[in-house]
């Protein structure tokens, strides 16, 4: 049998340990514990502000948490099952420093409210930082672009070679994307700093509040217009599971790609040993094992988003038990996305691209085809006609074992007359790729441009 609880007093039987265990969420709610301090902090100087609570009750009570802030940043409060969750433990440890005083500061609030409070000040405190290490990481990209806009590499379709880009190009691909990414989280950060406390249970309250205050206090910019939506909603942290998804996503793709290229068969870079782990029985092993971590743990981010969004699904207004739920996936995205950021920028600050090996890849394949055809058309030829001959001179150098511009003039010419010696200029990679001038495209004064808008953007022009 449990202690009796702070609201037992309707309740002539108590439940078992084991029930207790079940509902309890001081096991990962206490996560929040600063936030739950600095909560309380506002309600009660508001309880004062507007009168509700007398000036000594206040101070009293403002003591007492500031002590139990202190002493919990020194890892000297215990938690208990018996107390269920943080809100009713902080109470509880309250109540034991000060006194009966402290059964005062639950006036005109409810856990309902405070708990979604504490969620809302829980993100909002952390969406900066995920946005800061996207921010690091967009910068060590655009610093490595810079270095290889002129670094060509195949560009791939169905992982096939289709025509050769610049590496500074790729890499700023993943720019863009995180930049999406980081405008997503910070327009999460709009519905995250709405402050549901003062709905109280569901209601509101018949006590004079004074929720612009409270607000003012705990640095929220807006409050929930409606007490039923204020407690029972949870859509910022459904926002914020579902970029944290998309932002492992494109994670998750680039980890891919870093497999890739480090391997036997393509060879375009090199991770650094300090981001590599070996074989406990091959000795010649060098395995991306960050890169396929932090691609396995996509997977565990689209779960809790998952999860959350099923919790929610078909919920009645208004507080529910089954919010309880809505925590811990919330906490773990966080705990995956800091280091997952953290570990990626520095896996690709560290790693090496074989440039030679990347070029050498362009060359010996068929990727300058369509500078071919492009070719051929611009003297006239229609592009579909062009793009036959084309094929049908792939389908002979597949045959001989020739690229195109291992092909001889008269090879050429016997596919179409229009060709001229000039063509073998076109037939470079490094040519195809600095001639794609359209806008957005890999030519390389697209990339620099690209990358001084960046620049721009991340503030460091
Ligand atoms: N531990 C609860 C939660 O995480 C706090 C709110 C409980 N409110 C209630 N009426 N049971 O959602």
């Amino acid at each position: 049998m449990s202690t009796k609880k702070l609201w037992g007093g309707r309740f002539q039987q108590q439940a078992s340990k084991w029930v207790d265990e079940f509902g309890a969420s001081i096991s990962f709610d206490q996560q929040m514990a600063d936030e739950d301090i600095e909560g309380s902090l506002a309600h009660v100087k508001m309880l004062g502000h507007t009168k509700i609570l007398d000036a000594a009750d206040v101070k009293k009570i403002v003591a007492g948490l500031e002590a139990l802030q202190q002493e919990l940043h020194e890892g000297k409060l215990h938690f208990t099952v018996e107390n269920e969750d943080i809100h009713m433990n902080l109470e509880a440890l309250l109540t034991e420093k000060i006194g009966p005083v402290a059964g005062k500061l639950h006036t005109a609030r409810s856990r309902n409210d405070q708990v979604a409070t504490d969620f809302h000040l829980y993100l909002k405190n952390r969406l900066p930082k995920i946005v800061n290490e996207i921010t690091t990481l967009q910068k060590t990209l655009v610093a490595m672009a810079e270095k290889n806009v002129e670094t060509v590499m195949p560009g791939y379709t169905h992982l096939q070679h289709a025509q050769p880009i610049s590496y500074g190009h790729y890499l700023m691909a993943y720019y863009q994307m995180l930049k999406r990414d980081k405008e997503r989280f910070t327009f999460n950060m709009t519905h995250t700093d709405i402050m549901p406390l003062g709905a109280a249970a569901l209601a509101g309250t018949t006590f004079p509040i004074d929720r612009e205050y409270t607000a003012k206090e705990l640095g929220f910019g807006q409050v929930y217009a409606n007490s039923l939506d204020a407690v029972s909603d949870r859509d910022f942290a459904l926002e914020f599971l579902s970029n944290s998804a998309i932002l492992m996503l494109h994670l998750s793709r680039f980890c891919e790609e870093i497999s890739m290229w480090v391997s036997h068969e393509f060879k375009y870079l090199e991770l650094s040993d300090a981001y590599t782990t070996g074989s406990s029985i091959m000795p010649q092993k060098k395995n991306p094992d960050m890169a396929e971590l932090i691609r396995g743990k996509s997977g565990r981010v689209y779960g809790h988003l998952m999860a959350l969004l099923s919790t929610m699904k078909s919920l009645p207004l208004a507080y529910n038990k089954d919010l309880q739920e809505d925590k811990e996936g919330v906490f773990d995205t966080v705990k995956t996305l800091l280091p997952s950021l953290k570990v990626f920028n520095g896996m690709l600050k560290t790693a090496k691209p074989n440039i030679e090996r990347m070029k050498q890849a362009t060359e010996n394949d068929f990727s300058n085809a369509t500078e071919l055809a492009d070719y051929l058309a611009a003297k006239g030829v229609p592009f579909r006609e062009a793009h036959g001959i084309v094929g049908q001179l792939v389908l002979k150098g597949l045959q001989t074992h020739q690229n195109l511009q291992d092909m001889s003039l008269e090879q050429l010419k016997e596919a179409s007359p229009k060709i001229e010696a000039d063509v073998y200029h076109d037939l470079k990679s490094e040519v195809a790729v600095q001639r794609r001038h359209s806008l957005g495209g890999t030519g390389f004064d697209q990339v620099k441009l690209q990358i001084k808008n960046a620049k721009q953007e991340l503030g460091e022009d």
